[in-house]
């Protein structure tokens, strides 16, 4: 199982003034954390709760389909090109860059590649890098209305002239691509309902991909499993996700409210990224639940060891207090990368002959050790390494965390008002239909603010 230490938040290591008494607040918090995570659980399964991604480890016939397709396309195309954004493209890009092989694109096919952006620049350097006829292309939006994929599946489909290099992962009955993707009879696979974007990463939306370049999805769905069976304890002592939901909650009203996700591990960088988006689109909201205008939110930051150690960690060490970092460990690389004896009579002679994997976790330790010196809430997950299993259970934990902060929030975890703001100002702009008064009044906002 992951590990969570929480002991550099605590008061007994940096201070009263910075740190929380963490055993006194797990007691205090103790009936209203059990009530929330029973909560969650006894919901799980109604509709219009959107906490469906709960189940989403336990599908067992949709590995199997999905196991299955994967099995009929495989050895047909040399790349795989993944089109979508946000929810319906981070949870991918993330997993694919923490499972494959690091620069396989290089040579092992299918090369994976994900448009999750529209920059002309960039969408044409990929056109002129692949062929669309030796290419599968899995377009994925729940909308199926999304204009930054609508626009790039409209480029790609235009270059692509058999139909079976398309398939779909969009919502079973609604939206526009369901209606494209049913009346050119392209192959298609369901988001499911009452699961949103961002918590959608072990549902066909991450699940296609990861199988289509040979990740073991069952494997991972394991991990999910046996992380959500271990969450599913009401005791927070016992339960590593209320720990760091109720850690978060509480150093927000000490002033800390920037979240850091810090992997010390080049290939969980994405990790941060995914976590942004599920933290920050799931926590900021302008009213909780009351009704209340409150303007929500700790701020999710992506760091990443040891490189930041050259940049962000001397803001985090000196700058304001106001952060909790989240420190990610790996404890056991797959590989050693020792380091050779050269150049024995310089200063860097104490390097040769040691591994990088000991430096890394050297340097890992090292920030760990001056953060907490200077007084700086931070917390570890340590992963036994980074595989299928463990990136089930580090998603699906940090998944429960952030449905568990945001019930102690007391708002709607699972909506996303401004996002949806800015998606209906793009279509007016763009002139889509149903959007002419919205258009007219951005016309005009638009004349007055450049
Ligand atoms: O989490 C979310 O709901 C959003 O980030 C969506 O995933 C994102 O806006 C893409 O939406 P869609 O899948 O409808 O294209």
């Amino acid at each position: 199982m992951l590990d969570f230490d929480w002991k550099n938040a605590d008061c007994s290591i940096i201070g009263a003034e910075n740190g929380l008494d963490v055993k006194k607040e797990f007691s205090l918090y103790k009936d209203r954390v059990s009530g929330i995570i029973s909560g969650l659980y006894a919901n799980k399964d109604k509709p219009g709760q959107w906490l469906a991604w709960m189940n989403l480890g336990y599908n067992e016939a949709l590995v199997r389909e999905i196991n299955e397709y994967a099995l009929s396309v495989k050895g047909k195309f040399e790349n795989l090109l993944v089109l979508g954004i946000g929810g319906s493209a981070l949870g991918g890009i993330c997993v694919t860059e923490a499972l494959l092989k690091p620069y396989r694109n290089i040579n092992s096919k299918p090369r994976v590649f994900f448009v999750d952006n529209i920059d002309p620049d960039c969408i044409n350097g990929l056109l002129d890098t692949i062929n669309p006829d030796t290419t599968l292309v899995n377009v994925i939006t729940k909308s199926g209305s999304t204009a930054e994929t609508m626009a790039a599946f409209m480029i790609i489909a235009d270059r692509i002239a058999n139909k079976d290099n398309i398939v779909v992962t969009t919502d079973e009955n609604k939206g526009i691509l369901r209606e494209i993707a049913d009346d050119m009879g392209y192959k298609s696979f369901i988001v499911p309902d009452d699961v949103g974007g961002r918590f959608s990463v072990f549902s066909a939306v991450g699940l296609l991909p990861f199988a289509l370049v040979g990740i073991d999805i069952a494997e991972m769905l394991r991990g999910v499993r046996d992380m959500d069976k271990a969450l599913q304890n009401t005791g927070v002592g016992q339960n590593i996700a209320a720990q760091n939901a109720l850690i978060h909650y509480l150093m927000d009203k000490k002033g800390k409210n920037l979240s850091v996700m810090m992997p010390y591990s080049g290939r969980l960088r994405y990790v941060s990224d995914w976590y942004v988006q599920l933290w920050a689109e799931s926590l900021g909201k302008e009213n909780d639940l009351r009704g209340n205008r409150v303007n929500t939110g700790p701020t999710p930051i992506k760091a990443l060891g040891a490189t930041d150690q050259h940049s962000q960690i001397q803001l985090y060490n000196e700058g304001p207090n106001d952060k909790l970092i989240n420190f990610i460990r790996v404890a056991r690389f797959d590989t050693e990368l020792r380091i050779p004896e050269l150049f024995r009579d310089t200063g860097i002679s104490y390097l040769g002959g040691k591994t990088v994997n000991e430096l890394m976790n050297a340097e890992a330790d090292a920030t760990k050790i001056a953060v907490t010196d200077y007084k700086r809430p931070n917390v570890t997950i340590t992963l036994p390494g980074v595989d299928e299993y463990y990136m089930g259970q580090l998603l699906y934990m940090l998944e429960m965390q952030t449905a568990i902060a945001g019930a102690l929030y007391n708002i709607n975890t699972f909506d996303q008002p401004g996002v949806e703001q800015a998606k209906n100002y793009t279509y007016a702009l763009m002139g889509r239909k149903g959007y002419e008064k919205e258009a007219e009044e951005l016309k005009q906002k638009l004349s007055s603010h450049i």
